[in-house]
């Protein structure tokens, strides 16, 4: 089967496992997503209507090749990862995002450089529990500074991270207090390990 066909190819998911071993705390994973959550993201992103789309932390690219199959011909699609291994996997695997090698923290400066301010969606793979409280509030602050007004910011988390200290404080402090609708999806089973997505719309 194509690479397209089976979602996740043996050889991204074999660079993805090397990188969860020697970068874990900023992989933050024990695997890549799967296809059904890959799915039920860009779905709640409303790609396919947006016209300038961000995704953080592409990783081996498995949310960003549904999102380059769903998204409009003329849409702007950037992506900020800061592990150089992944950033050349997802240049090669995906032809229509533009990858930059930097923290998700700093996506206005990308999005200036193709001419925009904000963007209309941002597409989350981003490990939250594993951040400090400084790094998240930062991260935080500028998704919701380059989102436009309405635009929305979908993150999802594994099941059992909302009940860590950090995760706990993210996803039911923060999120919740940064955006004026939070809505938590039911568990999503085909997924390892089973994960929520969470959908944040900017008043
Ligand atoms: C849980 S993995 C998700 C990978 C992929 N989206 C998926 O779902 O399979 C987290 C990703 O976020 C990246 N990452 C961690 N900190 C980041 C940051 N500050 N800015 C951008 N990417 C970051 C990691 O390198 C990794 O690729």
């Amino acid at each position: 089967m194509s690479e397209k066909g089976t979602g996740t190819s043996i050889v991204s998911t074999l660079t993805f496992m090397k990188e969860v071993i020697l970068a874990n705390r900023s992989t933050g994973a024990l695997a890549p997503s799967s296809k059904a959550l890959a799915e039920m993201v860009t779905n709640s992103a409303d790609v396919a209507n947006a016209r300038v789309i961000v995704e953080f932390g592409p990783g081996t690219g498995v949310f960003t090749k549904v999102i380059e199959r769903k998204m409009r011909p003329d849409a702007l699609f950037i992506a900020l990862e800061v592990n150089p291994e992944f950033v050349k996997a997802t240049r090669k695997s995906c032809r229509k995002v533009h990858v930059y090698h930097d923290g998700a923290q700093n996506t206005r400066k990308y999005l200036q450089q193709h001419g925009v301010e904000h963007c209309d969606t941002i597409i989350s793979g981003l490990p939250w529990s594993r951040f400090s409280d400084e790094l998240q509030d930062e991260i935080l602050d500028a998704t919701f500074d380059v989102l436009r007004p309405g635009g929305k910011f979908i993150t999802f988390a594994y099941s059992a991270s909302p009940l860590l200290p950090s995760g706990k404080k993210f996803f039911k402090g923060k999120l919740q207090r940064k955006f004026k609708r939070v809505t938590r999806s039911k568990q999503i089973w085909k997924n390892f390990p089973p994960s929520v997505v969470y959908v944040c719309q900017k008043g």
